[in-house]
């Protein structure tokens, strides 16, 4: 399906600027700048589709992409701000928290989150408080190591496999981890198929 048209859809920068649930969704959630944009590029095989930076807080607005047909899409992808962005002023990390949670709480028509961290950081505690909320409100969400070009193979196992032991202690990941590179295209045809795998 990512063979076909794939189109900007939308961006809200609140709940009340939300398609239509009439397709459905798959977000990339994560904290600031850990390649959630990067990634749905690589995905769609589309570079430049969704705007990245390597400034975090690129992001500011649920952005919506149709793939397939716009007018009968067979699957919205959703490119999110970015969680825990230390520098950004207080309201508006406030505004994006209310606005990712409340998204992906609320929303039926979203299949999957893609929770995605930064392979040279492994877990913190910003992904440990969205993991919670997603449990908390039985969103089926899957989690995506990024940038393990930038680690060395060992380091990757390593952070896999901490990853791992923390993520089997959830009560709702989906229990394999995804490991990507927007880069080098490393892991991109596995989470096509995780993708596809949420929609039926
Ligand atoms: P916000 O929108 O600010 O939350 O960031 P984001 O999570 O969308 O990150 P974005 O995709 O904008 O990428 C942030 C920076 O990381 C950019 O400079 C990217 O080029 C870089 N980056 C993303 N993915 C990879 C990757 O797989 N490998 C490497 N080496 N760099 C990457
Ligand atoms: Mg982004």
């Amino acid at each position: 399906i990512f063979a076909g048209p794939i189109a900007f859809l939308k961006s809200a920068p609140d709940l009340k600027f939300l398609p239509d649930p009439v397709a459905k969704e798959v977000a990339f959630a994560g904290r600031s700048n850990v390649g959630k944009s990067s990634l749905l590029n690589a995905l769609t095989n589309r570079n430049g589709l969704a705007r990245t930076s390597n400034t975090p807080g690129r992001t500011q607005e649920l952005n919506f992409f149709d793939v397939g047909d716009p007018a009968q899409p067979l699957l919205r992808l959703v490119d999110m701000p970015g969680y825990g962005y230390a520098r950004a002023p207080k309201d508006m990390v406030r505004k994006w928290r209310f606005l990712i949670n409340d998204y992906l709480r609320g929303r039926a028509v979203l299949k999957r989150t893609l929770l995605l961290i930064d392979s040279r950081h492994g877990i913190k505690e910003v992904d440990h408080d969205i993991m919670k909320m997603l449990d908390d409100a039985a969103v089926s969400y899957r989690i995506v190591l990024t940038k393990a070009d930038k680690v060395k193979a060992s380091e990757l196992a390593a952070v896999a496999d901490r990853t791992m032991q923390e993520i089997r202690k959830r009560p709702a990941a989906h229990p394999d981890l995804l490991m990507t590179s927007s880069e080098k295209g490393m892991g991109i045809p596995e989470l096509r198929a995780a993708v596809i795998d949420a929609l039926d």
